[in-house]
């Protein structure tokens, strides 16, 4: 991923893929009944559970007349059944009853409206259902009206619609969550091959369709497997995966601001992108035979962010200027969106560069004001979205231990250090969390969770800080302290020192759903010196070593390792490398 240099929530805890392989899944349908006039609801209410907690998911309809100033939602359990977090919705419980009221911004619920609060809680001992919910005090019976009297203990797990999941049409708050990842059997024969591979190999990674060839699969291609979407699809229900991740890579004019991911798309082809490449792909993703998969896919890395970092000024590139003049990137994301979005069991998560890309303020407001245009677009509405995804291919390091964007050395604020270079923050978890805030702030919906890509972001290894500096020299302090060993935060290809980052793993920190692994360690990206391809990949001298750099990297050496081969093909030097730098350690 690209950079510009310059001055310029969601709460819960997950499940492991351990854990998961103890999952049952219930769901009942709760109807009973009242009384005012035109009041009435419905609610279906299902679990996902292990051995000693759950989440639990509701729908929430009203049948009744339009609720204006506020909804609360009250059940009683008849366990010992603990909400510990939730969501859509202000949870508190008072010994066996639990309230659930409107969040701030959602008091009104409209004639055939419905909200989805989630929950987590803990329980010991059997898991019965509620039998009885009301909302503002009428008991819901799935009608207007009716008998007053509430249906009682239906406990029987109910198949079908009733039960939120993949394959129903009720999406899951986090598809992460309780379910394994798909391993994609190439990616793993290939990192089996290097020495030690075996050790990581069986890490979800993502499918990268890249392009319209990658769909129906690319036997001969140096960069991508034989494999198609269907195959993948077909694989992932043969080894029992609950989730597949795949990566929407082919915009036209795509990666503007660079060479080495330059696509097979010229900038007027949006027609072709519509027609030849998301119409089959959204064709196969609604295949009812996949949809006990969640179908995960990430739109579209690194376009947009270049449309408000590298039209104008210094880094700004022709192609980049071309793509944000035809609108192609927006009606292109839009539209994948659209199409792709209102298949029941697939989720969007959009790309959202890194802090050292959009961290800047300059940046950071005017890209999600530019995410919301792009996912109302094309006839898309943010419903299409379910998230975003941060550090995609990039190195910036997820947490930095031993410097926060508030420290100071002598009194100066590490924002002035070189490294720094007045961006307001220093790492991608921080940073992800403030613009999760900021998407919703600009009309995403308030249930949207962040991805980060921690497949090449350890920075582990020998060089790895064990302690704050002491210097009282700002910048080698900074350079001492900081984990992200890159010469320059605007270094993206083939960063030699770094390490594998966290697995994968769902929902590990508060607004995030999970740490994932989209580009396949050990997967180039770019080659070191110009290689002839028929792929429309261009040799980047940001993956050249000798390169001493441009405007978007602070005119830096490019830190990329020699002898690399094109983008996406494999690379076994630098998997080994990753692994010998992997944090947390292999
Ligand atoms: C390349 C793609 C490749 C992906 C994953 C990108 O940089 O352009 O062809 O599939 O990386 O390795």
């Amino acid at each position: 991923m690209r950079l510009v240099s310059g001055p310029s929530r969601r709460w819960r805890r997950g499940l492991t893929a351990v854990t998961a392989l103890a999952l049952a899944t219930t769901g009942i349908v709760v109807a009973a009944s009242q009384a005012s006039a035109a009041a009435g609801c419905k609610v279906t209410y299902s679990v996902n559970q292990w051995n000693t907690g759950f989440t639990g998911n509701l729908t929430v309809t009203n049948l009744g007349d339009p609720i204006t100033s506020g909804w609360n939602l009250t059940w009683s359990w008849s366990g010992n059944q603990q909400v510990t977090q939730g969501w859509n919705g202000e949870f508190t419980q008072s010994g066996t009853s639990v309230t659930v009221r409107n969040p701030s911004w959602g008091a009104a619920l409209g004639t055939g409206a419905s909200v989805t609060p989630g929950f987590q809680a803990t329980y010991s001992g059997t898991n019965t259902a509620p039998t009885a919910f009301s909302l503002n005090g009428t008991v819901c019976t799935g009608a207007v009206g009716g008998t007053s009297s509430p249906t009682p203990g239906p406990t029987t797990p109910t198949p079908g619609p009733t039960t939120p999941g993949p394959g129903t049409g009720a999406k899951v708050d986090n598809p992460y969550v309780g379910v394994a990842g798909y391993v994609n059997p190439e990616w793993k024969a290939k990192a089996n091959a290097v020495s030690g591979g075996s050790r990581i190999s069986s890490n979800p990674t993502a499918v990268w369709i890249d392009r319209i060839a990658a769909i129906e699969g690319t036997e001969g291609s140096s960069s991508n497997g034989a494999m198609g979407v269907r195959d993948h699809l077909d694989a992932a229900l043969a080894q029992g995966a609950g989730y597949i991740q795949f990566v929407i890579y082919n915009l036209p004019g795509r990666d503007c601001a660079a060479l080495a991911s330059n696509g097979e798309l010229g900038p007027t082809e949006l027609p072709r992108y519509k027609t030849q490449y998301i119409d089959p792909i959204a064709a196969i993703q609604a295949d009812s035979k996949y949809a006990s998969l969640r179908i995960i896919n990430i739109i579209e890395i690194d376009s947009l962010p270049n449309l408000v970092t590298n039209v104008d000024g210094a880094a700004g590139t022709d192609m980049c200027r071309t793509m944000k003049a035809n609108n192609g990137y927006v009606e292109g994301v839009g539209y994948a969106l659209a199409k792709l979005g209102p298949i029941g069991n697939v989720y969007n998560y959009i790309d959202a560069a890194h802090h050292g890309w959009i961290g800047w303020d300059s940046n950071f407001s005017p890209s999600a004001t530019l995410f919301y245009q792009a996912a109302t677009a094309s006839g898309s509405t943010v419903a299409n979205v379910a998230g975003f995804i941060t550090n995609t291919a990039n190195y910036s390091a997820l947490k930095e231990p031993f410097l926060t964007i508030n420290s100071t050395v002598n009194g100066q604020s590490v924002r002035q250090s070189k490294w720094v270079d007045w961006n307001f923050y220093v790492d991608e978890l921080s940073f992800a969390q403030a613009f999760r805030t900021e998407l919703i702030s600009k009309g995403f919906r308030s249930d949207i969770g962040m991805l980060i890509d921690t497949s090449r972001n350890g920075w582990g290894g020998s060089a790895r800080p064990t302690a704050a500096s002491t210097s009282t020299d700002l910048n080698t302090w900074v350079n001492e302290s900081r984990i992200d060993k890159r010469i320059h935060a605007g270094n993206w290809c083939n960063q030699s020192g770094a390490g594998l980052g966290e697995r994968p793993k769902a929902a590990p920190e508060s607004g995030i759903d999970a740490y994932v692994w989209v580009k396949p360690p050990g997967e180039s990206d770019g080659s070191s010196t110009e290689i002839p391809n028929n792929e429309g990949k261009g040799f980047d001298r940001m993956c050249d070593p000798t390169y001493t750099g441009n405007a978007r990297n602070g005119n830096s050496m490019s830190g990329a390792l020699s002898g690399a081969p094109i983008s996406g093909a494999f690379f076994p030097a630098q998997l080994t490398q990753l692994m010998q730098n992997a944090y947390p350690a292999l």
